[in-house]
């Protein structure tokens, strides 16, 4: 008989792939520009600029059967244009278009080059020296992820940085998520999908994924009946699946 290539049982998770933004990149590091810029509208600059950068990868994705499918800095740029719209229109008839400009190019700028959780290395590390395959998967498009991973320093710790570009589907679609096992090599139920966005838990969840829900600010999860396999506090919690 042959022997089991690993002292794992069978049904042992084997992957990690983590969601980028939220989870690795905290998007609301955003929010000090933002405050520079719009003095005491920055936190909720950045918020609105998330919501409807989400909302925005949910109407391209559901509408006409992925038609209008643009890529996720596109849609990031959009929904920051609509986002200083919304809280700044008083100001904006004194803005002429360049100094309008001038603020989404520095917003944007900032996105590309988001702060990373400082826990990161040390996590992706660690799964490493346990023989765990890791990867993003992620709305980002590649480039995006590209420079955000090496002005981080996170690159080369990771074995796959898997884009939903090529199937110009936005998670939650589950074609998004058919892409982390096509890609690794591994089955969702022998993967953990880690991520800070409750929905995005919820939907790997409900997909196949083991999963991991990185509650950072004490938020209620999704109020839809299924729970994460895990729920923590921050990615250093991810190890629990992967005891020495
Ligand atoms: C991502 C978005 C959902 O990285 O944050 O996929």
């Amino acid at each position: 008989m042959e022997s089991q290539p690993s002292a794992l049982p069978p049904s042992a998770p084997r992957a990690v792939l983590f969601d980028a933004y939220g989870t690795l990149f905290d998007v609301y590091s955003v929010a000090l520009l933002a405050e520079q810029l719009f003095p005491g509208q920055g936190q909720r600059l950045a918020v609105l600029w998330r919501d409807k950068q989400i909302e925005y990868t949910r109407l391209v994705t559901t509408c006409n059967d992925g038609a209008h499918y643009r890529p996720f800095w596109e849609l990031t740029r959009a929904a920051l244009v609509f986002a200083i719209k919304s809280i700044a229109a008083k100001d904006l008839s004194t803005l002429g278009n360049g100094q309008f400009d001038a603020q989404v190019d520095q917003l944007m700028n900032q996105y590309r080059h988001l702060s990373a959780f400082p826990e990161n290395r040390d996590v992706l590390t660690a799964l490493k020296a346990r023989g765990v395959v890791t990867g993003i998967l992620s709305n980002g498009d590649p480039a995006m992820l590209g420079i955000a991973l090496r002005s981080s320093g996170l690159d080369g710790l990771l074995d796959h940085v898997i884009s939903v570009d090529p199937v110009r589907r936005y998670k939650t679609h589950p074609d998004a998520y058919a892409l982390g096992p096509r890609t690794t090599g591994v089955k969702a139920a022998q993967t953990v999908f880690v991520s800070a966005n409750a929905w995005d838990a919820l939907a790997a969840t409900w997909f196949g994924y083991r999963t991991l829900w990185v509650n950072r600010n004490g938020q209620p999860f999704e109020e839809l009946g299924t729970p994460p396999t895990r729920t923590g506090t921050g990615l250093r919690d991810v190890l629990a699946f992967f005891p020495d």
